[in-house]
């Protein structure tokens, strides 16, 4: 059901571990839709992962970055304008780790090395990612570079954690450099605020599925899958969201509007 919405468009995908990550389905859409990208993830998941394959499928040259390292951002974008034969048009920032929450930590006896580190790679990236595609000039006007997000920024989910902080951060930053961004190059930044999903990220934190079943069930249309939300991305990255910016962008079923649902009413009164 293609319709080249992304044709000639040509970007970098984050974050693709494995086939159910967020990063995975937008890179196959991508595809589809007739853009070319390179992929990239850290190197240790690399050496975990499973990218190669979808870059087989995709045609994708892989080209591996730390996301909080600089030198390896520069090398990214380098190499992506080289192989892809000119500047990018879109950017998909799927990124997030909290050594906290992934060595249960709880939220009153943080180790302050792992925030310091779980800011850096799912908060600071981001804006590592946007100052080095700017100074090296690597982005077409009207281009879209996008971040997810999730509802904790706003709320809190106790097991969430640090994880919170890094959201907020996030958000923040889509705002300060979609202002800078829009004005020097009509470059729009945008972060997508995502339903719970059953993917590697998701599934770490603590009570996930519990998490995952309350929130399908305050959402009038339900959880929003990653394959919905890789086509809510596609579009934000094609030339029908041009005028976009600086916004957090819920894409949630109705979760964030809810005050609550006849399910869940059911669900206690039983
Ligand atoms: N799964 C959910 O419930 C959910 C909900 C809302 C938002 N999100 C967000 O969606 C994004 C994608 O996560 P996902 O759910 O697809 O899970 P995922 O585990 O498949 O993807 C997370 C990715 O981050 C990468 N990563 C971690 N540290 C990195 C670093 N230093 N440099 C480069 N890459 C690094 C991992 O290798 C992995 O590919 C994350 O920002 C996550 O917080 C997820």
């Amino acid at each position: 059901m293609a319709n080249n919405i992304l044709k000639g468009k040509r970007g970098i995908i984050f974050g693709a571990l494995d086939e159910n990550s967020i990063a995975w389905k937008v890179a196959l859409k991508a595809k589809e839709e007739g853009a070319t990208f390179t992929l990239t993830n850290a190197p240790i998941a690399m050496r975990m992962g499973e990218i190669k394959k979808l870059a087989t499928t995709c045609n994708a040259e892989i080209i591996p970055a730390d996301a909080t390292s600089i030198e390896d951002l520069e090398n990214l974008f380098t190499q992506s304008q080289e192989i892809l034969g000119g500047k990018l048009d879109f950017v998909l920032h799927s990124i997030g780790m909290s050594p906290n929450v992934r060595k249960g930590r709880s939220y009153g006896d943080l180790n302050y090395e792992w925030f310091l580190k779980t800011l850096d790679v799912s908060g600071i990236s981001f804006h590592k990612v946007l100052q080095t595609a700017e100074k090296l000039d690597a982005i077409n006007e009207w281009g879209s570079i996008l971040a997810l997000s999730y509802i904790a920024a706003q709320r809190t989910f106790p097991d969430y954690s640090d994880m919170a902080q890094a959201k907020a951060v996030l958000e923040s930053i889509a705002r300060s450099y979609g202002y800078r961004f829009g004005k020097s190059k009509k470059v729009r930044v945008n972060t997508i605020s995502q339903s719970p999903t059953k993917t590697t990220a998701g599934t770490g934190v603590t009570g996930f599925d519990a998490f995952f079943e309350y929130a399908d069930k305050m959402s009038p249309l339900g959880n929003a899958s990653a394959d919905d939300c890789a086509n809510y991305i596609i579009m934000l990255f094609s030339d029908y969201t041009r005028l976009v910016t600086m916004q957090n962008l819920m894409h949630d079923g109705g979760f964030s509007s809810t005050g609550i649902t006849e399910d869940i009413v059911e669900m206690i009164s039983k």
